[in-house]
């Protein structure tokens, strides 16, 4: 009989899950158009967001199709819980109507209360304090260009306090490959969650030190979703800490740029070096859709 399993953050997949999924994907993505099989057939499931997406929310649209599913949209303002509802009776509601559910919103705390509640696959498709799906993709983006991440150092430039530097911290840990993350010090993750975590991670002010020597260079917006009223203390002290040609230059030669996406220009990384690695960050978020199919396949086998 399958067994039943959630996405809800990268702390708790198993590293042969985590493996699994890589591994899939690049089946999926090969076999895109002729899928042997179609684990989603005859199954709905829910995407309720309640933040904006492009990448997450197409990625899961287009994912759950091509695997015999059909996707229904629920912007979290338009179903009753935007008027209150709590999620536990939300979560008890379409865990009798649909198969599986996809989640962006803001609390860690009411995904997992959804996965407890529901009793469907859940997924999460972003938090405050995770985004599990992404760095799935970009791991697998690396592997696809440069191999194995284990021996390679990551330097995460900007908002390391953030929910996609919290995933490369997870994964870090279970991959035992160099993360170093720059940020200025009201925007560093906290001491307990490195310690909690564990791996080879390492934080620091300095961005040409992080930079130095890295094989691959990530950043994410300085002005997270839910954080609009911070953004000008945001942007004032998070400037400086973008990534440019004088950074790259201090990477390795062959060093990957990469951008979970949307970017903002001028900001977190500017136009010439976004442009100049267009090729590498709009792969990554085309392996968002191979991934969520591997991720998918995974939650019902
Ligand atoms: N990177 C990412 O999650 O993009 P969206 O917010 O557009 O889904
Ligand atoms: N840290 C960003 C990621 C967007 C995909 C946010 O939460 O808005």
């Amino acid at each position: 009989m399958a067994t039943m399993k959630h996405l809800l953050k990268l702390e708790t997949l198993p590293r042969a899950d985590f493996d699994q999924i890589l591994r899939d994907t690049a089946v999926f993505k090969r076999e895109r158009g002729h899928h042997a099989t179609q684990p989603l057939a005859g199954q709905t499931w829910a995407l309720m967001f309640s933040k904006q997406s492009t990448r997450t929310r197409l990625s899961f649209e287009v994912g759950i199709r091509e695997l015999g599913g059909m996707p229904m949209f629920l912007s979290a303002v338009d179903i009753q819980l935007g008027r209150g509802e709590p999620i536990k009776d939300t979560a008890r509601v379409m865990g009798r109507m649909v198969h599986g559910a996809v989640i962006r919103t803001f609390a860690q705390h009411d995904v997992e209360e959804f996965a407890k509640f529901s009793g469907i696959p859940t997924i999460n498709a972003l938090t405050d304090d995770e985004h599990p799906c992404q760095i799935l993709a970009d791991i697998f983006t690396f592997q696809e260009k440069r191999g194995s991440l284990a021996g390679k150092t990551v330097a995460f430039i900007g908002d390391g306090a953030c929910n996609v530097a919290n995933s490369w911290i997870w994964a870090a840990a279970k991959f035992g490959f160099e993360l170093r993350i720059a940020s200025p010090e009201k925007f560093q993750p906290s001491p307990e969650l490195l310690k909690r975590a564990g791996g080879k991670v390492s934080v620091t002010s300095d961005i040409q030190a992080a930079a130095n020597g890295a094989d691959l260079l990530y950043t994410d917006v300085w002005v997270s979703m839910g954080k609009e009223t911070e953004a000008k203390e945001r942007i004032q002290t998070l400037t400086g800490y973008q990534i440019n040609a004088a950074l790259v230059k201090l990477a390795k030669k062959d060093a990957l740029v990469m951008h979970c996406l949307p970017a903002y220009r001028g900001k977190e990384i500017d136009e010439e070096t976004l442009e100049a690695h267009a090729d590498t960050i709009f792969e990554e978020a085309e392996n968002r859709l191979h991934v969520q199919k591997a991720i998918l396949n995974w939650a019902v086998s």
